[in-house]
């Protein structure tokens, strides 16, 4: 790993996640998690403060062990226990079933394998639980896409992965989750970064009685 993915990436993805119009989106669908929670892609533990008290506990799981260095007293001041988890998402280890609710935010962006990562979350995850997440992604309006595809392969160097115009509504359904509800459309910032997808999803067909 070159310097500037281990020294000033970590920094730059704190300083641009901690923005005021960030938050605001934050706190519109973190605290309605419940239960035994999985944060993918916890990052520097900005949503750590924002759950609510019905989190039981906290499994906080990024690759970087650098960012996971900066969410260590944001979880050592939780009001629930919080385990880090240096992992990507495609290899949660947790056992099938055992969580109640997922989160991501701004993370199926940067993820290599982001359908991978959603079937590997849904196995952990119980029948009749859900996915929250907050994602920015592949705008509606073609001349906005259009810059989005144009400059995604250089945005994914500097940025460390992410990509500007994944379509992440139909990444859910491949990954196998069903949109129970969903807000999309511009937040704050270029428009071409801005495009957000937040709700709530599913596990696709598994109803009462079923899976
Ligand atoms: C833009 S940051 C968002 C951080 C955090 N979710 C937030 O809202 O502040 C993207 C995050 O995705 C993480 N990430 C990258 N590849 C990943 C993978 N394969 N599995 C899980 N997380 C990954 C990064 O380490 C980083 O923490």
């Amino acid at each position: 790993m070159g310097l500037y993915a281990k020294y000033v990436l970590p920094t730059l993805t704190e300083l641009a996640m901690k923005k005021e119009a960030v938050q605001a989106e934050r706190v519109r669908f973190v605290p309605k998690a419940t239960g035994v929670v999985l944060e993918i892609g916890v990052g520097s533990g900005l949503n750590i403060p924002i759950y609510g008290g019905a989190v039981r506990k906290l499994y906080a799981l990024d690759p970087s062990a650098e960012l996971l260095r900066m969410a260590r007293p944001r979880a050592d001041r939780a009001s629930f226990p919080v385990e880090l988890l240096q992992h990507p998402a495609d290899a949660i280890p947790l056992g099938d079933g055992t969580v109640d609710t997922a989160v991501t935010t701004w993370t199926l962006c940067t993820i290599p394998d982001a359908v991978a990562a959603l079937r590997e979350i849904r196995r952990v995850l119980r029948p009749d639980s859900r996915l929250i997440f907050i994602e920015h992604g592949r705008s509606t309006d073609p001349g906005v896409v259009r810059w989005q595809d144009r400059l995604t392969p250089l945005w994914r160097k500097v940025s460390g992965g992410c990509h500007l115009n994944r379509p992440i509504d139909e990444l859910l359904a491949q990954g196998g989750f069903q949109v129970s509800e969903m807000d999309r459309g511009y937040g704050a910032g270029p428009r071409i970064g801005a495009y957000l997808y937040r709700g709530i999803a599913r596990p696709a067909g598994t109803g009462p009685g079923l899976r």
